[in-house]
């Protein structure tokens, strides 16, 4: 095939780095931030029950998702776009709003699909610098021109566990000029402990020009049903909805994502799970004086201040797998997940082994 088919801006483009699977029986996966007690229960039994009704198209507004989630969250219906994964509505976003040579802000050594987006439309990327491991909202707003169209902001970040607090976005928005869209992706915001945490649906009330994106993956336990979803002033939702493809969340994704906004039982039993499995670990990595931040989502970041990806091997070896942070642009880092409290046990023991 001629390479000059290819458009330019695709050819920069590095390869997606996901978390290890594991391949034997008996190693665990710490790797990509997913529920240890599996998808939710309730989840399952109406998958199974839509089913068999696969042979109809899905509805193409999700209707009953953002109905489900209109009631929940207080805001109209038409507030709410869902996507096949918040991923996808990253790329809704960028195919709806962004024009080749807007700049897009993101932060260094953070979720790498932002950059991404911004690659596949033909974004200018603009990066800052994290500050002490965590977003730097004072240099990202300095770093805003009139080119600016897009800001990426991760809360919490992703690898490093920290947050910014109602104070922070509050001042941040008071210097975004109209016209330039703040995308606050909250994958991991239901972990959150801080009672700082910004409640950034404020900003969707105030007609601001603000996109929250936020995901079943993670706290539903659903990231292999890939369903996501962003919250937005309908005038910014409209669009999005013209520009996504018809059929994006599938029968199966819908009816799961619906029956596990119900299923407090499990979503509560994470909730404890993580805020324990948090504690042990802090305690665990005290004796065994390791470097880590302390987290506000269900993941730590451990500097070990020595190759990742050679740790990386060590404890897979050792029937653990990790997620080294060299693609994240931190080669001497590791991030764990939160895992059951037997996968905890089994992470420190291995751990002890891998650091002697
Ligand atoms: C910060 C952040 N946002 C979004 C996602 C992707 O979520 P989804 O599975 O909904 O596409 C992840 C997944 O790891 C993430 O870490």
């Amino acid at each position: 095939m001629s390479d000059d088919l290819v458009r330019p801006e695709i050819k920069g483009i590095k390869e997606y780095v996901p978390g290890k699977t594991p391949v034997k029986p008996g190693v665990i996966k710490l790797a990509s931030n997913e529920n240890p007690f599996g998808p939710s229960p309730k989840a399952i039994e109406s998958i199974a029950r839509e089913s068999l009704k696969l042979q109809i198209y899905p509805d193409q507004l999700s209707s009953l998702l953002r109905d489900a989630l209109s009631k929940i969250l207080d805001l109209p219906a038409d507030n709410f776009i869902c996507g096949n994964g918040s991923d996808d509505i990253m790329q809704i976003i960028g195919a709806t709003y962004l024009n080749p040579g807007d700049e897009v802000i993101i932060s260094k050594n953070t979720f790498s699909l932002y950059e991404l987006i911004a690659r596949i439309f033909g974004g200018k990327l603009v990066f800052v610098d994290l500050r002490d491991f965590a977003l730097d909202l004072p240099g990202i707003a300095a770093a805003i021109t009139t080119k600016t169209k897009i800001i990426f902001l991760t809360n919490p970040n992703n690898p490093t566990g920290s947050i910014f607090t109602s104070d922070q976005l509050e001042a941040f928005m008071k210097k975004v000029p109209d016209g330039v869209l703040v995308v606050v992706d909250e994958a991991y915001g239901e972990f959150v402990e801080d009672k700082y945490y910004p409640v950034s649906l404020k900003y969707v009330r105030e007609e601001r020009d603000i996109i929250v994106l936020r995901t079943f993956s993670k706290y539903y336990g659903l990231a292999g049903l890939r369903v996501g979803y962003g919250i937005a002033r309908k005038e910014l939702i409209a669009p999005m909805l013209l520009s996504k493809m018809p059929f994006n969340v599938s029968r199966l994704g819908q009816a799961g994502a619906v029956a596990a906004l119900e299923d407090k039982a499990f979503l509560e039993k994470t909730l404890k799970n993580n805020s324990e499995g948090r504690k042990y670990l802090y305690s665990e990595f005290d004796k065994l004086g390791l470097d880590y931040k302390k987290t506000e989502s269900n993941f730590i970041f451990i500097n070990l201040k020595k190759s990742a990806d050679e740790f990386f091997l060590k404890m897979m070896a050792d029937g653990v797998i990790l997620r080294p942070l060299t693609s994240f642009g931190f080669p001497e880092a590791v991030r764990i997940s939160i895992g059951t409290p037997e996968q905890n046990k089994k992470l420190v023991e291995a751990l002890k082994k891998v650091l002697k």
